[in-house]
């Protein structure tokens, strides 16, 4: 790599994050319509924004105006649904904007990030952009954390942790008895449930988050975003729950307009739309269920429960990346995985009942050898 002068020579040498490419990119290298890819890699939201966020859209007026920059109706009407103060929320262009601010206030050189891998690469990107040392504790085979070896690691130790809950790629919960250890070491604890509406099959939901914990913990932060179950993963819109001096230097330490009049306009209509967005989720849950029951059929494939919006796979007596070609050829692209913990795995996005088929069809054409 070039390198630039007074580039600090740790960022110019490290991995950059891998991320997915649009479908139009993908299609145009494949030499197929765009609207032919079955796409489940990016576990999105196949059904897209609400009617009324739509409706939302197409009516924006102040697209020409600065967004507000402390997010204050949006933040109210979060916090009416979530019983909480808007005091306890911040808001940001996606939960990964509120990841990076968090590392921009707590991580740095001299501090220690902890992470629990497999688990989402940005945690461990952006603590490495920031400087700090990352402490990889692996999850055990049934995935669950290694609690007792992330509390040695955190202790002592101006340390955060982050955990996804439910975790991408390996689709389990943190339980409660896990998180209450991991919060006795004083870390600064960041639960990130991108995903949890999947679980809780609605929002906000009750049972399996842990936003209410985070108004009595002083370490203990939770994210959310409407990526996922809201289906705005490419308007950038996640907020996070805290206790009120915690947001207070959250909102500090943010960038002013960092949501977008689009983002926020479309959110405060989703909230308006739960119904329909419950049903999607439904749909989306039912039809990782039917996945699941298919994949299991596969002889070389083993599938393992999911609380989230997709599954992770682990392929035995193949090359994954090459049964990941084999899919994408075919127009089914699903995500693998560099990191040597996933080698051998695939993860595929719960989809629509055709994308499904699509995917069934395409693994099936590939197991008879063709
Ligand atoms: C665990 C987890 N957290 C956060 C994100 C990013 O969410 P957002 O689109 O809100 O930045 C993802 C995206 O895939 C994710 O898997």
């Amino acid at each position: 790599m070039a390198s630039f002068p007074l580039a600090r020579p740790y960022i110019a040498e490290m991995e950059g994050y891998e991320p997915i490419d649009p479908p139009e990119v993908v299609a145009r290298e494949l030499g197929i319509p765009s609207e032919t890819l079955a796409k489940l890699d990016g576990n999105e939201n196949p059904y897209g924004p609400s009617p009324k966020a739509m409706a939302a859209l197409a009516g924006l007026s102040t697209a020409h105006l600065y967004p507000d920059p402390w997010q204050r109706e949006l933040r109210r009407v979060l916090a009416r649904g979530l019983g909480v103060d808007e005091g306890n929320i911040v808001c940001g262009a996606g939960s990964d904007d509120l990841l990076d601010v968090i590392c921009r206030l707590w991580a740095g050189p001299g501090r220690r990030v902890v992470v629990a891998p497999p688990t989402f690469g940005m945690y461990e990107f952006l603590a490495r952009l920031y400087g700090a040392e990352v402490v990889e504790v692996a999850r055990r085979p049934d995935f669950s954390l290694d609690v007792e070896a992330m509390a040695r690691a955190l202790r002592g130790a101006e340390a955060i942790c982050f955990l996804a809950s439910p975790n991408n790629p390996t689709g389990n919960l943190v339980r409660r008895e896990e998180l209450e250890a991991l919060l006795t070491t004083g870390a600064l604890i960041v639960v990130d449930e991108a995903y949890v509406e999947f679980a809780e099959q609605g929002w906000p939901g009750r049972r399996y988050t842990f936003y209410p914990l985070a108004l009595e913990r002083e370490n203990l932060m939770v994210l959310r975003t409407f990526s996922k179950w809201a289906g705005l993963a490419g308007l950038r819109i996640g907020y996070g729950i805290m206790a009120k001096e915690m947001a207070a230097l959250v909102l500090k330490a943010k960038m002013p307009y960092n949501v977008n009049v689009a983002a926020q306009a479309a959110a405060l209509a989703s909230l308006e739309d739960l119904e329909v967005l419950r049903e999607r989720i439904r749909a989306i849950v039912a039809e990782r269920e039917r996945m699941a029951q298919g994949l299991s059929r596969i002889p070389w494939l083993e599938v393992y429960p999911s609380q989230a919006n997709f599954l992770l796979c682990r392929v035995m007596d193949r090359d994954a990346r090459e049964v990941w070609q084999g899919l994408r050829r075919r127009g089914v692209l699903v995500r693998c995985y560099s990191h040597p913990s996933l080698r051998h795995h695939l993860r595929i996005s719960a989809g629509r009942p055709l994308d499904t088929d699509r995917l069934l069809a395409a693994l099936q054409w590939l197991n008879e050898g063709r």
